[in-house]
């Protein structure tokens, strides 16, 4: 699998793109930076395994170019793209067409283009009711849920797609109080029939409210260096809890830690990645998703 990191200036012709490689490059992942990107670990296996002729590769765009990246794609004739940080709310607005779950979480995160025109859809909400689905065998509807560090893109799509999928009650939880008092508002509005309430991390109520919570998710960046404390204090945890930590590098957080130690079911965030990248296939190539061939390549790079 290729490693290069393409920019703009590649696209201007295919001779240029494809300089090197026996096949096409018909998808890629769009972000700044991307190199780390751990996409096309999933995406190239199953481009492989259904017998398609293509190249999926990673394509630098810098804030402000994404309009342009897109063009360029669908000129080349191109399939999609996955789009990653910090682009995902400007690819909103570029798109002719999006889906409900890609309007109501407000970003994108995949698209597709036909017929001249792009189309956008969000994967990162299903994603996670999917990973939801397949860690702790339970749906998110009726559930009382407890997102912490929801000040961020991942939680704004996370809580969201609690409601879309019924959620009893959703707890917002963050740093800055401000964040998440806006987004309970949207969604106040837009789900009625969901509860939502906003707490500040430092809240001393907050071990309370959580052990009244069924699912606790860290959609915060705390956990991404392998020193970093928990969000949460570890008093938060009960047994009765379905603990998910949407980092899944390191496997292990300090989140996951506390609640592994209250005897919490646990789950990292590789799920979630997964699961995203297999709907993000079947837009592209409806039904053909080769969910074991993903995970697999997944495996091998995290
Ligand atoms: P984005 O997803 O938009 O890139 P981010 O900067 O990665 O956002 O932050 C995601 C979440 O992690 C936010 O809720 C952020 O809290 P604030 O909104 O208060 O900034 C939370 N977060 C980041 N670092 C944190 C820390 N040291 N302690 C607590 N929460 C933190």
């Amino acid at each position: 699998m290729s490693e290069e990191v393409f920019q703009i200036e590649h696209l201007r012709e295919r001779d240029v793109l494809d300089a090197g490689y026996d096949k096409p490059a018909l998808l890629a992942v769009i972000g700044c930076p991307v190199s780390h990107s751990a996409s096309p670990a999933m995406h190239q296996p199953a481009l492989d395994a259904c017998g398609i002729d293509g190249r999926y590769i990673k394509l630098e765009v810098p804030v402000g170019r994404v309009m342009e990246a897109f063009q360029h794609l669908s000129d080349l004739g191109f399939v999609g793209a996955n789009v990653t940080v910090p682009h995902k709310f400007a690819a909103l607005d570029a798109c002719h067409h999006v889906d409900d779950a890609a309007r109501q979480i407000g970003a994108v995160n995949t698209i597709r283009f036909i017929d001249g025109e792009i189309h956008g859809w969000n994967t990162d909400g299903p994603g996670f009711a999917r990973a939801i689905q397949e860690e702790f065998s339970v749906k998110l509807e009726g559930m009382r849920v407890m997102i912490v560090g929801a000040g961020g893109g991942a939680g704004q799509a996370i809580a969201t797609q609690c409601a879309r999928d019924g959620a009893e009650r959703v707890i917002l939880v963050n740093r800055t109080v401000d964040k998440i008092e806006s987004l309970a508002q949207v969604l106040k509005r837009r789900f009625p029939l969901t509860k939502f309430h906003c707490i500040a991390l430092d809240d001393p109520q907050l071990g309370g409210v959580a052990r009244q919570c069924q699912l606790l998710v860290n959609t915060s960046s705390l956990g991404l260096r392998p020193d970093d404390a928990s969000p949460i204090d570890a008093s938060c945890f009960a047994s009765h809890h379905w603990v998910y930590d949407t980092i899944y590098k390191p496997p292990m957080t300090q989140f996951l830690r506390d609640g592994f130690k209250q005897k919490a079911t646990i789950a990292n965030g590789f799920s979630m990645l997964l699961h995203q990248g297999v709907l993000a296939f079947d837009i592209w190539y409806p039904g053909r998703a080769p969910l074991e061939i993903m995970r697999a390549g997944l495996r091998s790079v995290s």
